[in-house]
């Protein structure tokens, strides 16, 4: 076989030149179709998500303590006393949700997520929007200036993002209740599945790698954290999958729990 050429010419050191190819791209596959799915699949979610989280209504079942997770923790004073579990110290007022302490931490966690940013990058910015296809910007700095350089913030979201997975958590032992005491329906499948789905997708997020298995010289001196970080790599194959996954979860128990709050249908009862 012909040698391969270096990408760099050792002569001048300098990068050889592009082709200069004056279409945007060879490729004559469907390579629009991703970053297309991804901006409708986005923009519907977060307008759902936006409405809900402003709505004030329809958070919490009270026969069987189901908080949605969009307005967990509650902790505005117009939330329902009892499905405030860490009390309300927040002005009732239209502009505030009422659960102003997390929502900013998880929205944070997901912008700055890398598959996120991968997704938005691509399909918002198109920078650029699929491989081998070029980008409408001349310049690119990546994440090297502000605001980009915010997104190093994403391993201290992911500290805020874990415990909310344990309030969620707490969200969904609290519903195994029924009027008469200890109760369970479809409602708790779907929060506890809900949950199941949070705690994977933020176990397999890279910052979460890092700081289970990052910064040791040796695994063998470590083996604790080397088992937690095989687990860990594991599910971070997944990620993208967990990421879409989870918005589903999410949209589906905030739905379901508005949908028996509002009166639309009643909960699926097996005990209680
Ligand atoms: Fe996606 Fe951390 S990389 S949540």
């Amino acid at each position: 076989a012909p040698p391969i050429p270096p990408a760099v010419s050792p002569a001048s050191s300098q990068p050889r030149e592009r082709a200069k190819i004056r279409v945007r791209t060879l490729r004559t596959d469907r390579w629009w179709l991703a970053p297309l799915l991804t901006v409708l699949g986005l923009v519907a979610w977060v307008a759902y998500a936006t409405v809900r989280a402003f709505m004030q209504k329809w958070y919490w079942v009270d026969d069987y303590h189901y908080l949605t997770p969009f307005y967990s923790p509650c902790v505005s004073n117009g939330c329902v006393p009892e499905s405030a579990h860490f009390g309300r110290v927040l002005p009732d007022v239209w502009f505030i949700p009422f659960a102003a302490f997390s929502l900013p931490f998880l929205l944070l966690f997901r912008l700055t997520c890398y598959y996120y940013r991968k997704a938005y990058y691509r399909s918002f910015w198109l920078s650029p929007p699929a491989c081998a296809v070029s980008e409408p910007h001349t310049k690119y700095t990546g994440e090297t200036r502000f605001p980009l350089l915010g997104q190093n913030a994403h391993r201290y979201a992911f500290y805020a993002a874990f415990l909310i997975s344990l309030i969620n958590t707490w969200d969904a032992i609290q519903s195994f209740h029924s009027p008469g005491g200890f109760g369970f329906g479809l409602g708790n499948l779907i929060l506890v599945g809900n949950v199941v789905a949070l705690w994977a997708y933020t176990l397999s997020c890279h910052s979460c790698r890092h700081i289970v298995g990052g910064k040791l010289k040796h695994f063998s001196k470590h083996p604790v954290r080397y088992r937690a970080w095989t687990f860990v790599s594991k599910l971070n194959g997944h990620h993208m999958g967990l990421a879409w996954t989870t918005l589903a979860t999410l949209a589906v128990t905030d739905f379901y729990v508005m949908a028996v709050s509002a009166g639309w249908f009643s909960d699926l009862r097996f005990v209680g």
